[in-house]
């Protein structure tokens, strides 16, 4: 006759660490996938298609100071015409007469906005300036702001939230922008 075998309680105690692993696994999985997950639908942290070049050019034109933001992105894209001599400074960076600069203030990281009066941005936390190109004019911010890279791809603007790139060091002045009108900054 068989001998009849219940679950000892080692055995118990096996499948119960077991069953935990599992789940475990199973919810690091999942947090896993969930920070992957911006990157895969193409928000934030990916490459963003604004759109046509031709386009947005054209419309940047037509705004005063040649600046939107893209709040999917985080940036903004920006008209950008170096001065003679500087026109290799964003090389890989810019593309196309257009430069992405990073919303995120070099100071202690508040969301810059732009001036309109000045036509720079300026900080409201603690009144950092950077001219249009987001580099450093006034403040307590240790460099300009950042830039996302830029490729023109089959005619659309592509912007990189994956790779910003450093601010540039004080002192950095591509375009000679003075300001065109009062601070919104004290
Ligand atoms: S966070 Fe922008 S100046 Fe301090």
């Amino acid at each position: 006759m068989a001998k009849k075998r219940g679950m000892s309680r080692r055995d118990f105690f096996r499948l119960s660490m077991l069953g935990g692993s599992a789940v475990f696994a199973g919810g690091f999985a999942a947090a896993s996938l969930g920070m992957l997950w911006p990157s895969l639908r193409g928000g934030f942290g990916a490459k963003i298609n604004l759109g046509k070049a031709d386009d947005l050019k054209a419309e940047l034109a037509s705004i005063p100071h040649g600046w939107k933001y893209y709040a999917e992105a985080r940036t903004y894209l920006v008209l950008y015409k170096a001065v003679p001599g500087k026109e290799a400074f964003y090389k890989g960076v810019a593309d196309g007469g257009l430069l992405a600069v990073y919303q995120k203030c070099a100071h202690l990281g508040c969301k810059v906005p732009q001036c309109e009066s000045s036509g720079w941005f300026e900080c409201p936390c603690h009144g950092s300036r950077y001219n249009k190109a987001g580099e450093y004019e006034f403040g307590p911010a240790p460099t300009g702001l950042q830039h996302f890279p830029i490729v023109i791809d089959g005619g659309n603007v592509v912007v990189d939230t994956a790779d910003a790139k450093p601010g540039p060091p004080r002192g950095t002045d591509t375009i000679n922008q003075n300001p065109e009108g009062a601070h919104c900054t004290g």
